[in-house]
């Protein structure tokens, strides 16, 4: 009988603890959405800081965590002692413990400890967050202003006249970069997890973040703050080149695109783009005509990897499907103007769009 009840007890618990089981278990998987870990890739990786103003925030992070630990397997051990020792005994009967009101001394030592803990936690705290809030001067710093979007990241470059991208943000590694982030409808959060904390980007509001990347490569992020239908679909990657590369591409990208030779289909989709709803959203710097503001400049757009919140891979197919119908691939609210509504473009249309945007691109060397 007994036995029979300690299974039963023992199968409710586990069952209790499914859910927080699935929960931990989920916390890993590198194929959702938001998430910020590269394919292959350990989760814990996304983690791993790069950079002088990542790892600050790592090693103060890591310094509390410890004087947290020490505290926690310090109480636990007094609280495991005092039931173990102070339990109820058989012979105790009726009798109660010795009845006693307040310890000066105690409350006075359980007081000050902990106050001088959170003094001694405060100074590298506060120095860390002054050090990054502190704005970095001079010439070797690049200056890129962010805009929050519903549902993906505009990036302008003022030190490069006209050079304005989307989803995709390029720096040079070695330096001091510097985002001033703003949001052009909702609160968003801009978070490169290997390159700096999070930071909510709030409309009519201009917040500094700073990067700085040890090494060349990709990093990827996510919006960190829920911003209505497609908050997770709101990814970005960084790609921090040699600084003579990002010279390179950035001298580049800032330049008018030539489009008066297009021919056959790409000549076609041109006329499309510019006779059609596309210019109502869209810039080409290079396009007369093209100069919307709503949505993503396009003006190099064959050069990016990937699209419409840096969750598609730009290929031709996944280009294809989403002329044909974006709402379905990534939910919007176009009717509420946000997001691309879907045109009802023929095949013949999205064909000659396709091949037009593949000529948006650095024209080979
Ligand atoms: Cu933007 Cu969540």
């Amino acid at each position: 009988m007994r036995a029979r009840a300690r299974a039963g007890w023992r199968w409710r618990a586990l069952t209790a603890l499914l859910p927080v089981t699935t929960l931990v278990v989920t916390a890993c998987a590198t194929n959702t959405a938001q998430t910020t870990v590269e394919q292959g890739a350990l989760p814990q990786d996304a983690l791993s800081p790069v950079g002088r103003f990542a790892i600050q925030t790592d090693e103060l992070w890591n310094l509390v965590l410890w004087v947290a630990i020490v505290i926690f397997v310090f109480v636990e051990a007094l609280i495991v002692v005092a039931i173990l020792r102070f339990r109820e005994r058989p012979d105790d009967g009726d009798r109660l413990p010795k009845q006693i009101h307040g310890n000066p001394r105690l409350e006075a030592i359980w007081t000050v400890i902990p106050a001088l803990i959170l003094a001694g936690v405060a100074v590298p705290t506060v120095r860390v967050l002054f050090d990054l809030a502190d704005e970095p001067e001079g010439n070797n710093v690049l200056s890129v202003d962010v805009i929050g979007h519903q549902w993906w990241w505009e990036y302008q470059y003022p030190q490069f006249e006209g050079l304005e991208t989307a989803n995709i943000l390029h720096i040079p590694t070695d330096q001091t970069v510097v985002l001033k982030a703003t949001s052009d409808d909702v609160i968003h959060s801009f978070w490169v997890p290997k390159l700096a904390g999070k930071q909510d980007t709030v409309p009519g509001r201009e917040s500094l973040i700073k990067l700085y990347a040890d090494e060349p490569g990709e990093y990827l992020g996510q919006c960190a703050e829920f911003c209505g239908l497609s908050h997770a679909n709101m990814r970005l990657r960084v790609i921090a080149h040699e600084p003579a590369d990002f010279q390179r591409w950035a001298q580049q990208q800032a330049r008018s695109i030539r489009l008066d030779r297009l021919s056959g289909q790409a000549a076609r989709g041109r006329d499309a783009f510019v006779e059609g709803a596309c210019v109502g959203c869209h810039s080409i710097r290079g396009l007369e005509g093209a100069s919307g503001t709503v949505g993503p400049d396009l003006t190099y757009f064959s050069d990016r990897g990937w699209f419409a919140g840096a969750i598609f891979e730009n290929t031709d197919e996944s280009l294809r499907d989403w002329l044909a119908d974006p709402p379905k691939m990534k939910p919007m609210e176009p009717g509420d103007g946000r997001g691309m509504p879907d045109l009802n473009l023929s095949d013949q249309e999205i064909d000659a769009l396709v091949a037009f945007l593949r000529e948006l691109k650095t024209p080979d060397q």
